[in-house]
């Protein structure tokens, strides 16, 4: 396999606002980071991996006010909390900066003078709307109903004061050249697009102090100007550079630009834009990649603390396993795209990806090769018998990096989990148990060591994003996971030395039920219990237990021994098409329904229909006139939720 990169590579999360405890949305933006920063140790290039919490501004000091507490003291118990999440999610950081330490403060203030003393920055006076919520200045017309934030709704303020302003519209053209020039300096495409149409409206010079409140980062000396504070989004961009001692020691800058900035998508516009511009300002070289991620809801909704909505990382890690949520978060949703977080669709990852294709598959090669060869491995037949599958396993590896680099973790899993379908049908083809009855034992042998082999490739490229898990199937294959092995088995496309394979516990264990919904029920009853209940009423959360989602028919044929039903093939923008049952007949000739669009119940338990395995049920309305499937009105891509 090809194996070209670069030498260093600087992994940024964005820093963390102490206004709020962290939730799954903060948690997928440093659990992506942390599966590139491993990547990138893994192929061997030197990371630094940066982490951190956003500090200062008005929003921050008036959450203090109300807990009746001063900025810092409240902004070390939250960054606290933030630091101490990461440590229990075995996030491998090198660096957790905050904006309150020292040598930020000094870099910030070094980076203002810069601008200032290259004429970057002017004094004016400010007048207009700010939404503290995203310490975001607004013009009147950019407001909803002329009051409200466009971005988050809540109600603006109208600021008249004093300020420093930063000249953005200078650098307009140079950013319009640059998202030009670098295809990829912003990801995904969509997102990028609406950067650069963002732009083309025209950038006007942005407000860079304040001076209607105190927690903030002063000007520097030089500039003597004691009352304003440098703008939170400033100060908190800084910290990519500052993290490595900009302004102060400066022996990590070698580490600069940054490889990869990961955002949320309502952060990018302060990544895409801002950051850019003051790093022109500056004379430093621009990031590689500025990767905006979407968004995770809750049943359809945004998480925060007033709906009670949120759900707390470490409560799913404790019920499902740490790396079982890793692995959920990162091939759940296409990258740019929202997610909806649901324990259900959370336990079918468990269930069939990890339990079924992975940890069911490690059992029965460490039971086959025990049952025929005493646990011994030789992999010297490996290429004789199974050239093919080593080369279709490698054709599916070579796609990896490509993935990772796009940030596309859920296409990138989904690459990888072909090599365990490969490994598992070469089970079923291939029947080492009738091989071994014939006396075709090298040939048996062959087969075992191949499926070895696949799994701890598969072990090796599955690291950064589940390390345990794939350093208990490397123990098993009795390797280690290091840049070494990662050379020889996927860059070399080597196989393992003969070893004896090591019998381990189950890697997974099949969840049978919502193991967080005890305590969400005993708080519903609890809510219920004070209210009457309807009959025939249900609750909001009661219905968005139902998933619906929409499906494309690629397979129908007739049930012969049936008057009633059909049996479909439905695509769900699953791994493969859910086999359906449907009673239809009567209604629809298999012809007239291929490649059409239909509703699907995608979570009712798999149920048999004369023998035949049914796996979701299709939605229809049904009178006197006859029977009419529910069809969304324009094509929509398979796996769309239906709300
Ligand atoms: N402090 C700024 C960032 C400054 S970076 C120089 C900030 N902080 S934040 O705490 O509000 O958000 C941090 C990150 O968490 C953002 O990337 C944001 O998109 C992400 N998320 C917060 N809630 C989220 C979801 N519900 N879903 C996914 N990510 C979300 O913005």
């Amino acid at each position: 396999m090809k194996d070209s990169h670069c030498k260093k590579a600087y992994i940024t999360t964005p820093i963390y606002y102490v206004n709020d405890v962290p939730h799954i949305g903060h948690a997928y933006t440093t659990i992506i980071a942390d599966t590139l920063a491993r990547y990138s140790r893994l192929v061997g290039i030197e990371t630094f991996f940066l982490t951190g919490t956003d500090e200062h501004g008005q929003k921050i000091e008036e959450a203090a006010k109300k807990r009746g507490k001063n900025p810092k003291e409240y902004a070390d118990e939250i960054s606290k909390k933030f630091r101490d999440l990461w440590d229990y999610m075995e996030i491998s950081y090198d660096k957790f900066i905050r904006t309150t330490d020292p040598e930020h403060i000094l870099g910030v203030q070094k980076a203002f003078e810069k601008m200032y003393e290259k004429g970057d920055i002017y004094k004016d006076y400010y007048e207009g709307f700010y939404c503290v919520s995203c310490e975001s200045f607004f013009t009147q017309t950019q407001l909803i109903e002329g009051e409200y934030c466009p971005d988050c709704g809540k109600p603006t303020q109208i600021v008249k004061e004093e300020s420093y302003f930063f000249k953005l519209s200078k650098y307009e053209k140079d950013l319009l050249k640059w998202y030009e020039d670098e295809e990829k300096c912003i990801i995904p495409k969509s997102k990028k697009n609406e950067v650069i149409n963002f732009v083309k409206q025209g950038l006007q010079d942005l407000s860079i102090t304040r001076t209607s409140f105190e927690w903030g980062i002063k000007l520097p000396k030089s500039i003597n100007d004691p009352k304003h504070v440098i703008y939170v989004w400033l100060d908190a961009l800084m910290n990519y550079i500052t993290a490595l001692g900009y302004g102060t020691d400066e022996k990590l800058m070698d580490f600069w630009p940054a490889k990869v900035h990961l955002v949320g998508k309502d952060i990018l516009r302060f990544h895409a834009i801002y950051w850019p511009a003051f790093l022109m300002s500056l004379d430093l070289p621009l990031p590689k990649h500025i990767a905006a991620h979407g968004w995770w809801t809750r049943n359809g909704e945004k998480m925060s603390k007033s709906k009670g909505n949120v759900i707390d990382p470490k409560e799913v890690s404790e019920a499902y396993g740490l790396e079982n949520f890793r692995y959920f978060m990162l091939r759940e949703v296409s990258f740019g795209l929202d997610g909806d977080f649901s324990q259900r669709a959370l336990i079918d990852r468990i269930n069939s990806d990890l339990n079924n294709d992975l940890g069911n598959l490690l059992n029965r090669i460490i039971g086959m090769s025990g049952k025929y060869f005493d646990f011994e491995i030789d992999s010297s037949n490996v290429l004789k018998y199974h050239q093919k599958e080593l080369k279709e396993a490698m054709s599916h590896i070579e796609k990896l990096p490509e993935y990772i680099y796009n940030v596309q973790t859920n296409r990138y899993l989904e690459e990888l989990w072909k090599v365990l379908t490969l490994a598992n049908q070469s089970i079923t083809i291939y029947e080492p148990w009738k091989l071994m009855k014939e006396g075709k034992n090298e040939e048996a042998m062959a087969l075992v060591a191949l499926i070895a082999n696949l799994l701890a490739k598969t072990a090796i490229m599955l690291s950064p994003a589940m390390p345990k898990v794939a350093n208990k199937i490397a123990d098993a294959l009795n390797f280690k996971i290091d840049t070494q092995s990662y050379k020889k088995l996927i860059v070399n496309e080597e196989l393992l030395d003969s070893f004896k394979i090591k019998k381990i516990p189950p890697l997974f264990t099949k969840v049978e039920k919502e193991l967080l919904k005890e305590k969400k029920v005993q708080k519903e009853e609890k809510k219920s219990s004070k209210k009457e209940k309807t009959p025939g009423i249900i609750t909001i959360d009661e219905f968005f237990k139902v998933s619906l989602k929409i499906g494309t028919i690629v397979e129908a044929e007739d049930i012969e021994k049936s008057d009633r039903l059909l049996k479909l093939k439905v695509n769900l923008g699953e791994e493969t098409p859910r086999q359906i049952i449907a009673g239809i007949k009567e209604f629809y000739s298999p012809n007239d329904l291929i490649n059409t669009q239909v509703c699907v119940v995608a979570n009712l338990k798999p149920a048999k229909i004369m023998g035949l395995l049914s796996q979701g049920m299709i939605l229809a309305a049904k009178d006197e006139e006859g029977l009419s499937l529910i069809r969304p009105e324009k094509r929509k891509k398979e796996g769309t939720p239906v709300k």
